[in-house]
């Protein structure tokens, strides 16, 4: 039988010994993070996911009953990552205290030592802060999870899953799960597809969201529901998105978007202190967060998901253009142009003219050559160029090609409506709405990084909330000539809009909602439509006929008819809120085994071949991978 572990049983973690143990007869298990000879004894740090302890191997320590000599000769064959078990003394450092350790006061006169496992040298250190590339990292995943920082992230998962759970439990929600494996539905997001072996030449697909499972909870009668769950999604990966990541689900009865919202604002003020000790009372004394209608977004900040931690708001100058019929800017002109010829609508998705200020104090930190360098910048998005202009005492535009074409009424207005003053910067963005609005809003969290407003990743200290709220329900598709569902076909129009859905659709706006934090859309959710009349008039706005309804949402269509209570929820995504509140750069950084951009598993090599038997079983046939031009 093993000596420790059988016999001698942990006492301590690593982190837990204190001045006050002194004396004490001690065992702790861990690995060694360092180890010094200092000619005469060994040194070990002892790391643990608690912390660090320091021991001794000195064979010439005597009065604590044992010898020590034969642990100091099997220490001195240490080596890190080794993993061991050390039976020992409580020591007082005396005036050797190492102030950076909670265990600092104390060390650790070992008496027996137990190797459990050697280690070959690790591809990189464990060590806080380590220069090694993600690629190596992530195909060591393990041991980078060993590394501080990454165990303290993972601890504020938890922390937020044990918050989450108790939170709802406390408020009366049930916890449910809801199958992975389900049908495939069109709209939303890609799904990945599960061939059926037993169902020959057909799919499962993974799903992308609890969002049918869920309702048909609250046509069940279970009033309040939440998950901590996986969804998958088949989309082109960023910083903050995940092929596979999880969501705080929540759907209730009986609600409106308001007890919906209380109810959310309760979860994260919780979370918030509970995770990182901050009051967010302090910031937000009704305990409610702001909220702003989608349009007002779009026209100040280019999205729906605006970073409120600093101003440089966007000014829609597209109407004084129309009434100056270009005011003699020649491409401002054609924009007119159409409008007055009747070409263009206003209220439709067509060309419209943004400006963007950059006031006078900050203006000046930007040097000739970043400014050009701002070009290229959008140029990158779609952008066909940046025009840009200085405003002087007078209100005159100077360093700007603009400044000969623009007309003074036109210039007047312009500054009046954009509040533009001596010293101030004015960037303009126009031509096709979709590219201004994406254009300007990256520009605006761009400069705000250059400016020095924002870190480049991280809260720097700041939380700032805000729901964005009544969107329209739908969007003009511009291949199809048509209109589409802007979230999906279940999302409940306002009432007064309901007698606008055949007339005109585009100005319908619905009870949708996300909710944002520093620029990052953390949850989203809907009032879902429960009345079939209301519904199969959005499905005619839609051109969805009965029949193809009944294809794609036959189930959820057939459960609407027995009793459904009025409903709605959302999802927080549980990802980004970690990564927002632990102030990481990426999704990555507090995801324990995560993908890369290309949605590759370094560590396992996923995805990968499988073969032709199991393809054989599956009646799957591939085709060579098509080669890029
Ligand atoms: P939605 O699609 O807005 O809503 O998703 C909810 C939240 O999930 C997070 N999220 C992601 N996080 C990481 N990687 C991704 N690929 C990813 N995609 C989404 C976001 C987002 O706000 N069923 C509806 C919710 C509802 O209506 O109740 C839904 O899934 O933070």
């Amino acid at each position: 039988m093993a000596r420790f572990i059988d016999e001698l049983k942990r006492t301590h973690h690593n982190g837990a010994l204190r001045g006050a143990n002194v004396g004490e007869e001690v065992v702790l298990f861990g690995w060694v993070a360092s180890y010094r000879d200092h000619g005469g004894c060994v040194f070990v740090d002892l790391r643990d996911r608690e912390g660090i302890t320091q021991i001794v191997f000195d064979p010439n320590l005597s009065g604590h009953g044992d010898t020590p000599k034969d642990a100091y000769d099997r220490a001195q064959a240490l080596r890190s990552e080794w993993v061991i078990g050390i039976r020992g003394v409580v020591v007082s450092r005396g005036k050797n205290v190492n102030p950076k350790l909670p265990t600092g006061e104390i060390e650790i006169h070992a008496i027996e030592l137990g190797v459990f496992n050697k280690a070959e040298t690790t591809p990189f250190e464990i060590s806080d802060s380590i220069d090694t590339g993600e690629e190596k990292r992530l195909e060591y995943r393990y041991l980078d999870l060993r590394r501080a920082p990454l165990q303290r992230t993972l601890r504020v998962r938890h922390n937020i899953n044990q918050t989450v759970r108790r939170y709802f439990d406390d408020q009366g929600f049930l916890e449910l799960e809801t199958p992975f494996m389900v049908k495939y539905t069109p709209g939303g997001a890609r799904n990945f597809l599960v061939p059926s072996r037993l169902n020959q030449g057909k799919f499962y697909a993974l799903a992308e969201s609890p969002q049918l499972f869920k309702q048909l909870y609250m046509v069940a009668g279970f009033d309040r529901y939440f998950q901590i769950v996986k969804c998958f999604r088949d989309e082109d990966l960023r910083i903050d998105r995940q092929p596979e990541f999880t969501q705080i689900d929540v759907e209730m009865s009986f609600v409106s978007q308001d007890d919906i919202f209380a109810k959310m604002e309760g979860l994260v003020f919780t979370i918030w202190k509970t995770v990182l000790g901050i009051d967010l009372k302090e910031k937000y004394p009704s305990g409610r967060f702001p909220q702003m209608p989608f349009y007002d977004s779009m026209e100040k900040y280019g999205n729906d998901k605006p970073d409120l931690r600093f101003d440089l708001p966007h000014t829609d100058v597209t109407d004084l253009v129309i009434d100056h019929a270009g005011g003699g800017v020649p491409f401002w002109k054609d924009i007119a142009d159409k409008f007055t010829s009747g070409q263009y609508r206003r209220d439709l998705p067509t060309e419209i003219v943004k400006a963007m200020r950059i006031p006078a104090d900050v203006a000046g930190k930007l040097s000739r050559a970043e400014l050009d360098k701002l070009e290229d910048f959008v140029k990158g998005m779609g952008a066909k160029g940046l025009a840009r202009a200085k405003v002087d005492g007078t209100g005159a535009w100077t360093q700007s090609p603009l400044a000969k074409m623009i007309g003074e009424d036109l210039r007047k207005a312009f500054n009046e409506k954009i509040g533009a003053k001596e010293g101030d910067l004015l960037f303009f963005q126009f031509g096709k709405e979709s590219v201004v609005h994406t254009v300007m809003a990256n520009l605006r969290i761009h400069l705000a990084k250059k400016l020095g407003m924002i870190p480049d990743f991280g809260h720097g200290g700041k939380f700032e909330f805000l729901w964005v709220v009544n969107p329209p329900l739908f969007e003009y598709d511009e291949e199809r000539k048509g209109w589409a569902a802007a979230h999906h076909a279940f999302t409940r129009p306002h009432d007064d809009c309901v007698e606008l859905l055949d007339k005109d659709p585009g100005k319908v706006l619905c009870y949708r909602y996300d909710l944002v934090l520093n620029g990052f859309e953390i949850g989203g959710g809907s009032i879902r439509l429960h009345d079939p009349e209301v519904q199969a008039k959005v499905f005619a706005a839609l051109g969805i006929g009965t029949e193809e309804a009944r294809q794609k949402f036959g189930f959820l269509l057939d459960a609407l008819k027995y009793g459904a209570p009025p409903h709605g929820g959302i999802a927080v995504g549980m990802d980004r809120l970690a990564m927002l509140l632990s102030g990481a750069e990426s999704l990555r950084d507090v995801i324990p085994f995560p993908k890369t951009q290309r949605g590759t598993d370094l560590m396992t090599d996923a995805p990968n071949v499988v073969s032709p038997e199991q393809l054989a079983e599956l009646r799957i046939r591939t085709v060579e991978p098509v080669k890029a031009p």
